[in-house]
């Protein structure tokens, strides 16, 4: 697939067994800004659109993670496809881990964020809520984030709101970048895993969730934040 994106075509890959970016993530590439010369680290990077985008912006470091053994095989595949296989570099693990110690000017996530109680697809789970992945994002942040650094995060609000809102207020100023509604069938979530919709209606009447659904179909949004430290200029 060819996507053009600020200026730049990328060129990106995806075997199957890796899920294609959705349109929400070219919402975050779009609004992604990377100081020349700068380091990111895109955690769960799938194919490695944020990792790309941001080498070819102009980013020196690029470190690029992921659970998946495939997805990060393919992300330093697109690099390499994409002129900046000296910039990015691909570690497989879970969460910060393969960052260990390394501090970057920005850190980029779209964690899975599907609440159920079971997992079910590794790009998709997210907990009996849907937060925990994106919670685990917010709370390291700071430990990776170099002076002046910034979270560019993805939140779904199937994933309980208030939990990840809370999570980012306490350690975080944060600007919402954009919101974007993402449209389902309810058939979609049942073939993920038998009884997830009932339990996304409990969760939204516990208000762990919010979606809204007329009949066969509904939608939830998805927001883009920007989050800095606070006092560490806006
Ligand atoms: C929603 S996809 C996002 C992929 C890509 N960043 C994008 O926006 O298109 C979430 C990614 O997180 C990865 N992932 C799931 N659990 C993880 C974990 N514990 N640590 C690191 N990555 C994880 C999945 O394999 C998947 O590639």
């Amino acid at each position: 697939m060819d996507l053009s994106l600020r200026g730049h075509t990328l060129r990106m890959e995806y075997p199957a067994g890796v899920h294609p970016h959705a349109p929400t993530s070219e919402v975050m590439a779009r609004l992604l800004e990377v100081p020349a010369g700068g380091s990111l680290l895109d955690l769960g990077c799938g194919a490695g659109l944020f990792a790309v985008l941001a080498a070819r912006l102009g980013a020196a470091r690029v470190l690029a993670t992921d659970l998946d053994p495939g997805a990060v095989a393919v992300s330093a595949a697109n690099a390499r496809a994409n002129g900046v296989g000296d910039r990015v570099e691909a570690r497989v693990g879970d969460g910060y881990a393969p960052a260990g110690a390394e501090r970057f000017d920005r850190v980029v996530a779209n964690p899975p964020q599907t609440p159920c109680p079971e997992p079910f697809r590794v790009d998709k789970w997210g907990g009996e809520d849907g937060a925990d992945l994106v919670v685990a994002a917010v709370e390291g942040a700071p430990a990776h984030l170099a002076p002046g650094g910034r979270l560019y995060l993805m939140h779904s609000s199937l994933a309980h709101p208030r939990r990840v809102r809370e999570a980012l207020m306490a350690r975080f100023a944060v600007e919402v970048l954009a919101v974007s509604r993402r449209d389902f069938a309810v058939a979609e979530y049942e073939g993920y895993s038998p009884g997830l919709w009932t339990h996304l209606l409990r969760l939204r009447g516990e208000g762990r969730s919010e979606f809204f659904v007329e009949g066969a179909r509904g939608h939830f949004v998805v927001a883009c934040y920007r989050a800095r430290s606070p006092g560490d200029g806006a």
